[in-house]
């Protein structure tokens, strides 16, 4: 029996050591390391002083978004022809955002997600909300505005 519940901590380390993706918020908690293939802390850039070109805006599906990880903004598309956007640096520890799906902005490093809609916070670690950004299209494209 000992040696069952060993060989069970030892397979349980080692999937917490690979980090695969599903296990790794029982892994690293909610607050612990970013798991891995997660970004790491970004140095945030200043706000662009003339527009910026992001795009095509069909780039920014339906009910999701994009991130545009150079820039460090996030846009979102939360209503059919409705485009938001907001910093992609995570207000907790400042990791890129790494995804958008089902209206919600997700950081891969411990978790937060942000409405996709106003960039508050749904689920923690993170506490403060996800600044917005001043975007347009404009002939077909999203632009980021100084
Ligand atoms: S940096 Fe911790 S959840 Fe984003």
């Amino acid at each position: 029996m000992a040696q069952a519940e060993t060989t069970r901590r030892v397979l349980l380390a080692g999937v917490c050591g690979a980090g695969l993706g599903a296990v790794g918020a029982a892994c690293g908690g909610a607050a612990g390391p970013p798991e891995a293939g997660a970004s790491t802390p970004a140095a945030v850039k200043a706000p662009p002083t003339a527009p910026v070109t992001l795009g095509p805006v069909t780039d920014v599906p339906l009910d999701s978004g994009k991130v545009y990880d150079i820039e460090q903004v996030v846009v979102t598309q939360p209503q059919q022809g409705v485009y938001k956007a907001f910093t992609s640096i995570c207000t907790h520890k400042q990791c890129q955002v790494g995804s958008v799906s089902q209206n919600q902005i997700i950081c891969p490093c411990h978790g937060s997600r942000y409405s996709a809609e106003d960039g508050s916070v749904l689920n923690g670690p993170a506490t403060q909300p996800l600044a917005a950004k001043n975007i347009a299209v404009e002939s077909g494209q999203v632009v980021l505005k100084p």
